[in-house]
């Protein structure tokens, strides 16, 4: 189905988000009207200048309340979920969240008839040890179940201005000696640019995806954690000891950390770091990656630079005095 916008509302779970803003404004510059769902559309107020006065409207919708799932997917001609957590806490289960949050909003697609595009990860996998990637991979068979002809996107971890993982290494980085690598930071990753997600996404809504595909999405680089710590190091211009975690003793240290309320590291994150993070050869071959939807990605040593420099001890100015 080709959508088109300026006639096309688009209902986004999540947008909130840090990928959602990226999704928002592609969405606005492309003249389509946005109806941002999430549980607390007070905090979705950054997403006013990125369209038109009235093109982007918040509602109130939790994925956990089919009621309020199907109240914002009506009358909406494409529905995007990008809802998601890293760690579990009260009523925010992963399986709640990831697997019947995902079909509830498939459902509520499928009954309104509007196109879904939904946003899983890498690494989902329902044999995984972990709860994360199973709970993802049973999102995304319940919502090929209720919508075969959704598009899943899988990304692996994403950068951009309000990331979480650049700037989070970067921040403790700033005030520790030490930065700890799990497993000795073997564990390789595709950082791709939330841009690029957005992008994907759009082509998606365009029609030009494989309906019921699940497309993979990295960017340029496959790089080990050690690697991109060091290459965060280096950004921000400062050096710090890297020490290896095994990865029983990170598994320790999560199994205590897990408790704090947005806890740093959980014993279900130290197993999701024992498998690669990157795009797989069948995806490759199968024609489902960034580029087969004619995305050329954007290399993280261009973007990350001009974010990072907060961290810097001269911010944005260079070492010397003029
Ligand atoms: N960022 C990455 O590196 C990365 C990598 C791979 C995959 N992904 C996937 O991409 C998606 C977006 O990630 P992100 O980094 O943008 O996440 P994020 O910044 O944490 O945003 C999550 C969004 O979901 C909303 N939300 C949370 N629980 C909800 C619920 N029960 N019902 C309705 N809305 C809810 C939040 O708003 P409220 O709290 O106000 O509801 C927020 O808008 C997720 O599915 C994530 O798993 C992200």
């Amino acid at each position: 189905m080709t959508a088109i916008p300026t006639e096309t509302l688009v209902t986004v779970f999540g947008g909130s988000g840090f990928l959602g803003r990226h999704v928002v404004r592609a969405l606005a510059k492309d003249g389509y009207r946005i109806r941002v769902a999430v549980r607390r559309p007070e905090l979705a107020g950054h997403l006013q200048p990125l369209g038109r006065v009235g093109q982007i409207h918040a509602v109130q919708a939790n994925l956990r309340y089919p009621g309020s799932v199907e109240a914002a997917v009506r009358d909406a001609r494409v529905v995007i979920n990008l809802v998601g957590i890293l760690f579990e806490g009260g009523r925010q289960r992963f399986e709640a969240v990831h697997t019947y949050g995902a079909e509830a909003a498939a459902l509520a697609a499928a009954a309104f008839g509007a196109r879904l595009v939904h946003i899983s990860a890498l690494g989902a996998d329902a044999n995984a040890p972990s709860l994360y990637p199973r709970s993802k991979a049973e999102g995304e068979r319940l919502v090929l179940a209720a919508l075969p002809t959704a598009t899943i996107l899988r990304p692996s971890i994403a950068f951009g201005p309000e990331d979480t993982f650049f700037n989070r290494f970067a921040a403790i980085a700033r005030i520790s000696p030490v930065l700890p690598l799990v497993g000795g930071g073997e564990t390789r990753f595709q950082p791709v640019f939330a841009g690029d997600i957005a992008s994907a996404l759009l082509a998606a809504i365009k029609g030009r995806a494989t309906n019921g595909s699940i497309y993979e999405l990295g960017g340029p680089e496959v790089l080990t954690f050690r690697q991109l710590m060091e290459f965060t190091l280096a950004t921000i211009e400062r050096r710090r000891l890297l020490l290896s975690l095994p990865f029983a003793l990170a598994s320790l240290q999560a199994s205590v950390l897990q408790f704090l309320p947005k806890p740093p590291l959980t014993p279900d994150q130290v197993e999701l770091l024992k498998a690669d993070n990157i795009v797989s050869d069948a995806a490759r071959r199968e024609g489902r990656t960034l580029e087969d939807l004619g995305i050329d990605p954007v290399d993280m040593r261009v973007v990350v630079p001009s974010y990072l420099w907060r961290f810097r001890k001269t911010g944005q100015f260079s070492r010397r005095a003029a």
